[in-house]
């Protein structure tokens, strides 16, 4: 990917294509965890069903209570304008063809205005970064909440930022260019650039969940999870969902595989709120896999940020409609006509 179109910024990315200027640097973080999630799915192996009648697959379902064409919606990422004009705009606009939830980052490079404009009948939750200042984050959720959003999306697993060597190594410089057009104080109405940005308050803890509880009527779900102690813990404090995620390996070098966690994380909750997993999912039997592990819908994050910067919206509805179809042949080719009908005999662990 890279920064040659649709930046809403003054100045080109600097190095964003540039050779490695620190040769020390060992594998990224990144490559190295989204091998561990293709190895953990690569594990699993579909046990088929026959003469079934696969003649009517129906791959609807439900998330939070609202129909979904399909267990397949976007994960948060930030910075949409970075790679198509209008951004988060044209991927609002495709989830809402596609009939799936699009959750906007805090980090979004459009207005949440603008976005819930150009496609005001897609279901859209809204994912927040907790700010040092709590005023600026309370006057963001109702400004969310006042625009329709249906869910809000807490990031756990970024009490600061993970060792992002590509980022190092691409000489990657977001702070210079871009704001951010939802991050203003509340008395100012003018964008935040990017470096004044402190991505999240480090000191948040599972009693601060109260005070977002107190300022919202909107369910929370927390995006990050990946134990049964963690999502215990949500039970205990009347959470709504939980996203099993290890932020696409861009966090924590060496944790587990999210596909790797989910089970754990279905078993800790014992059916109090639904479970979503995001992490490496690319096609149709990855869907159909973590929905037989107990995930009630999974999410794409770069896959979406692939296709936003081939075509915009319309690459972005082709990245769904492909993994949408192989889904689909998933399911007929293991004898389910409902997603109701997928489950865990569906699966077995091979030690490959
Ligand atoms: C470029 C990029 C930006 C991201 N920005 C955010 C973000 O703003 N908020 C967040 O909660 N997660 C963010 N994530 C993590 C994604 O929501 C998601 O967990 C991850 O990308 C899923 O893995 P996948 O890319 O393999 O589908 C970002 C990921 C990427 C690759």
């Amino acid at each position: 990917m890279t920064a040659s179109r649709g930046m809403t910024t003054s100045q080109p990315l600097k190095g964003m294509v540039n050779q490695p200027k620190h040769p020390s640097v060992r594998v990224c973080s990144d490559r190295q965890n989204s091998k561990a999630q293709t190895c953990a799915r690569a594990r699993i192996r579909l046990r088929p069903r026959y003469l079934k009648n696969v003649v009517n697959v129906d791959t609807r379902t439900t998330i939070q209570g609202e129909e979904i064409t399909a267990p397949i919606c976007i994960s948060p990422t930030g910075f949409h304008c970075l790679v198509w004009p209008d951004g988060e705009m044209s991927t609002a606009r495709a989830a809402q063809a596609a009939g799936v939830c699009y959750i906007t980052s805090t980090f979004a490079t459009c207005a949440l205005e603008d976005i819930a404009a150009t496609a005001p009948r897609g279901l859209r939750w809204f994912q927040l970064y907790v700010h040092p200042d709590r005023q600026l984050s309370k006057q963001l959720v109702q400004r969310v909440e006042s625009l329709g959003f249906r869910a809000l999306v807490i990031t756990v697993d970024v009490p600061k930022l993970g060792n992002r060597r590509h980022d190092i190594r691409n000489q990657l410089d977001l702070k210079l260019n871009l704001l951010l057009k939802d991050l203003h104080s509340p008395k100012e109405r003018t964008s935040m650039p990017y470096f004044q940005m402190s991505p999240i308050d480090s000191s948040i803890c599972w009693n601060d969940l109260s005070w977002l509880q107190s300022i919202t009527r909107l369910p929370i779900i927390l995006k990050g999870i990946l134990t049964k102690e963690d999502a215990e813990l949500a039970v205990k404090h009347n959470i709504h969902g939980i996203i099993v995620s290890n932020h696409g390996g861009r966090q924590l070098d060496d944790v587990l595989a999210s596909i790797d966690a989910l089970a754990e994380v279905v078993a800790a909750v014992k059916g109090k709120m639904e479970v979503y997993l995001d992490g490496g999912i690319r096609t149709g039997n990855d869907v159909l896999k973590a929905l037989a592990l107990g995930a009630k819908c999974v999410f794409l994050g770069r896959p979406i940020l692939w296709g936003l910067a081939y075509k915009g919206e319309d690459g972005v509805k082709e990245v769904l409609n492909i993994i949408k179809n192989e889904f689909h042949t998933s399911m007929a080719l293991t004898g389910c006509q409902s997603v109701a009908e997928i489950n865990q005999d569906m699966i077995q662990f091979s030690r490959l």
